[in-house]
């Protein structure tokens, strides 16, 4: 199957809501809980689970704010798809759905990283929008940056 038919054929599971992004945590923060997480140097941030009916296909976290470290080296988002399931188009549906959540909660726009050597992150996220921004070093290896405007 190639690229084009297998993203129709996961649109289509989308649509009649076989694939699904289920929010792992559904607690609200309130202001002083997350005065609370600022200070302890991490941010609030909600995990999803890409599934189809029981079976976990990925995972992919959203963090709500930057802290001096993410808004250098590791952003809003991070993800992963299941060594077993890669290669399928699961990680570009996976991170358009969340940043479809993610505009709906008026994002402008949203920050991304992944290591300079990792082909199909890049491809994940310039898929989705992602415009380079710059690449950078972390203790030697080089990092890209991306930006992903949600209009
Ligand atoms: C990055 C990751 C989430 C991509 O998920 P995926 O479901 O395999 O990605 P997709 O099937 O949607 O493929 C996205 C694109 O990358 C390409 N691709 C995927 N794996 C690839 C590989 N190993 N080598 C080269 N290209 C690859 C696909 O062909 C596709 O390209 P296209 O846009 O030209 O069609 C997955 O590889 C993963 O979990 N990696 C380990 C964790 C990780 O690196 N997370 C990201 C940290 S920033």
């Amino acid at each position: 199957m190639n690229g084009n038919v297998q993203a129709k054929k996961l649109a289509q599971e989308l649509a009649s809501g076989i694939v699904i992004l289920l929010k792992a945590c559904k607690k609200k923060w309130k202001y002083e809980e997350l005065s609370e997480v600022e200070k302890s140097g991490l941010v609030p941030a909600t995990l999803y689970f890409l599934v189809d009916g029981s079976k976990i296909i990925g995972s992919i976290h959203f963090r709500y704010q930057l802290n001096d470290y993410l808004e250098k080296y590791g952003g809003h988002i991070g993800y992963g798809i299941r060594p077993s399931e890669r290669r399928k188009g699961y990680g570009k549906i996976m991170l358009g759905m969340l940043l479809d959540i993610i505009r709906r909660q008026a994002y402008k726009k949203i920050l991304v990283t992944c290591d300079d050597t990792n082909i199909a992150s890049i491809k994940t996220i310039e898929s989705n929008g992602g415009k380079l921004e710059n690449v950078i070093e972390e203790d030697g290896k080089m990092k890209r940056r991306y930006w992903i405007v949600l209009a």
